[in-house]
């Protein structure tokens, strides 16, 4: 509390409180838990360099391959999922790797480190063969990499023996080519970046800790189709008449990856890196609170700009004081005792209770209970429906489509 500091002139309010947000995650000093995943905004040396400078601590430069590997890119790329008038609630991408080869990788990460040296520069790779992973591994570790991500999960798949599958889908691959990289890179950290579209997650993540690497990024984008035009039948995003699967990254599949995080730190003892839907510091709370040790951001960036950092250590350094925690870690893995299976779940009886002063007449709770729950909601005379508490099981749907925060609660009853 004593390092807070504010910027704004002595007597006002703090505002935007900012204190020390650093601490140690897989034997690198990290100043803040927020970093760039790899995606277009750490492709570009500049655009690196400027996010650095606004105060992000680290970034995973896109994927990238050895020479040769073609890269055959098609545009336009991107999709926005929009919900209900909230554009990019998700996006998609058909995006590869990037069409930057380990040359000029491995000169950037140098260039970065120069530049930066207190931030961590972060590499991605993706290779067919092995000694294709090893070499990229060996000259990126030369370069001075602090941490070596490896896509195992494109959405378009992996290049090499399976191309169009995801290496993560296979425990066996997964196991040795998370080995091959280890083995070359030594005591530079390696994290496998794994997808969430397995049967179980948590024997994909005991074969990346069978193999010896350090940690595990989850989880990348979802593989999606994103919609389709209805009077031309062509699905997007739209190419010339033909479109392909996207990646769906963003808010929409934030419930996802904290699932895939939760199942992994419940079962498996490994450092985790979070990415895959995070937009604010309160998501990256979230990420913590179910195992991840870092939390990675990209279509939040790619949506609002390098700046959006400056809410994301606020908002963190303003909830570290609110909640009287010394440092970051001590969100680690907070929620974790609270997550158990279906069955161990207490049974209570709870029944809705609507908070008239609040309730604004829309009847949206009697129309959701009416159609899609137990007809326990009575419009009644008057402006505020009544719960019938002998048809009412307590299902919590009218609280959820009730437009008013705290109009509907759901109250402990007695047998
Ligand atoms: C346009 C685009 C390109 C991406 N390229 C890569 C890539 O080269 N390698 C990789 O591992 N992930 C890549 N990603 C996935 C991101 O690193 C990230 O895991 C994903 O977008 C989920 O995070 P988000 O919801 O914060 O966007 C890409 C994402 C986007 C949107």
């Amino acid at each position: 509390m004593d390092e807070t500091k504010s910027n704004t002139t002595p007597g006002e309010l703090p505002l935007y409180p900012q204190r020390d947000l650093s601490y140690e995650f897989l034997g690198l000093r990290f100043e803040n838990p927020f970093i760039l995943a790899a995606a277009p905004s750490t492709d570009n040396l500049e655009m690196v360099r400027r996010a650095f400078r606004a105060g992000w601590a680290g970034a995973i430069l896109k994927t990238t391959s050895v020479e040769g590997t073609r890269v055959d890119l098609a545009y336009p790329m991107m999709t926005t999922f929009t919900h209900e008038g909230k554009r990019l609630f998700g996006m998609g991408n058909i995006d590869l790797i990037s069409e930057h080869h380990i040359d000029k990788v491995e000169a950037n990460v140098r260039q970065l480190k120069k530049e930066f040296p207190g931030k961590i520069v972060g590499a991605s790779i993706m290779a067919g063969k092995k000694e294709d992973w090893q070499s990229l591994v060996v000259r990126l570790t030369k370069a001075g990499v602090d941490l070596i991500e490896c896509s195992f999960s494109c959405p378009q798949g992996n290049i090499g023996e399976n191309p169009g599958k995801m290496l993560a889908q296979s425990i066996s691959a997964t196991e040795t080519t998370a080995r091959w990289v280890k083995e070359a890179a030594g005591r530079v950290p390696v994290s496998i970046k794994i997808t969430p579209h397995v049967t179980d997650i948590v024997d994909v993540a005991n074969a990346v800790k069978r193999s010896g690497a350090d940690a595990l990024t989850a989880s990348n984008s979802i593989q999606a189709l994103m919609g389709v035009d209805i009077r031309s039948f062509v699905p997007y995003p739209q190419l010339q008449g033909r479109s392909s699967y996207s990646g769906l990254t963003g808010p929409a599949i934030k419930p996802i990856t904290l699932r895939t995080i939760a199942e992994i730190a419940r079962h498996v003892e490994i450092p985790i890196l979070g990415t895959g839907g995070a937009s604010t510091w309160s998501d990256a709370v979230e990420f913590m609170a179910v195992g991840a040790g870092v939390v990675q951001y990209c279509t939040a960036v790619m949506h609002r700009g390098f700046r959006i950092i400056d809410d994301l250590t606020s908002g963190m350094a303003h909830y570290l004081d609110e909640m009287h925690f010394g440092s970051v870690t001590d969100i680690h893995r907070k929620a974790l005792p609270h997550l158990a299976d279906h069955d161990a779940l207490p049974r209570h009886t709870v029944r809705s209770t609507i908070h008239e002063p609040l309730c604004i007449g829309c009847e949206a709770c009697y129309l959701a209970c009416f159609d899609g729950a137990h007809m326990a909601i009575d419009r009644g005379p008057g402006r505020v429906p009544k719960v019938d508490w002998n048809r009412c099981v307590g299902c919590g749907l009218c609280q959820h489509v009730c437009p008013v925060d705290g109009c509907i609660e759901m109250t402990l009853h007695e047998n």
